[in-house]
């Protein structure tokens, strides 16, 4: 079944240091999302740690809440039929390493750590992470 939905998705530091967001926006774009929502921004440490809250029984929990507020990142809401799916298949794998050929992470991430996007994993969370950056 397919659905109009919404998703979470987050241009990385590294990306955003390397001048790749409008680049990945247009990839987005071409691929029928729509960005309804955008901001560049810049997180404190304890707002990253909320972010990813759910990671924090993680060996990489502190490094990662380190790297996503050590630089600016942007923030956008996305909306297409399956969002999160379809941009989950967009940014390809977690680790560049194994991500597919012309997805976002193999194009641009550089280590499993600065893998140049976020996206949400799931419909019920892109709900919760959309409302932690754009509360009304
Ligand atoms: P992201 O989709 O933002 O969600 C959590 C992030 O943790 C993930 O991307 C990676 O950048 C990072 N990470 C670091 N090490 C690991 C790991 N071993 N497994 C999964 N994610 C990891």
């Amino acid at each position: 079944m397919s659905s109009i939905e919404q998703t979470l998705s987050i241009i990385k530091p590294d990306a955003v240091e390397r001048n790749l967001s409008e680049e990945i926006k247009e990839i987005f774009k071409k691929n029928n999302f729509k960005i309804i929502k955008e901001k560049k921004i810049k997180i404190e440490k304890n707002e990253a740690e909320k972010f990813y809250q759910v990671h924090q029984s993680k060996p990489f929990y502190n490094d990662l809440c380190s790297y996503l507020s050590s630089g600016p990142i942007v923030v956008m809401v996305l909306e297409r039929e399956n969002a999160v799916s379809e941009n989950r298949k967009i940014m390809g794998a977690t680790d560049p390493k194994n991500a597919e050929e012309g997805t976002l992470r193999k194009k641009y991430g550089i280590s499993i750590d600065k893998n140049s996007v976020h996206g949400s994993d799931s419909s019920e969370n892109a709900k919760i992470e959309i409302n932690f950056f754009f509360k009304d």
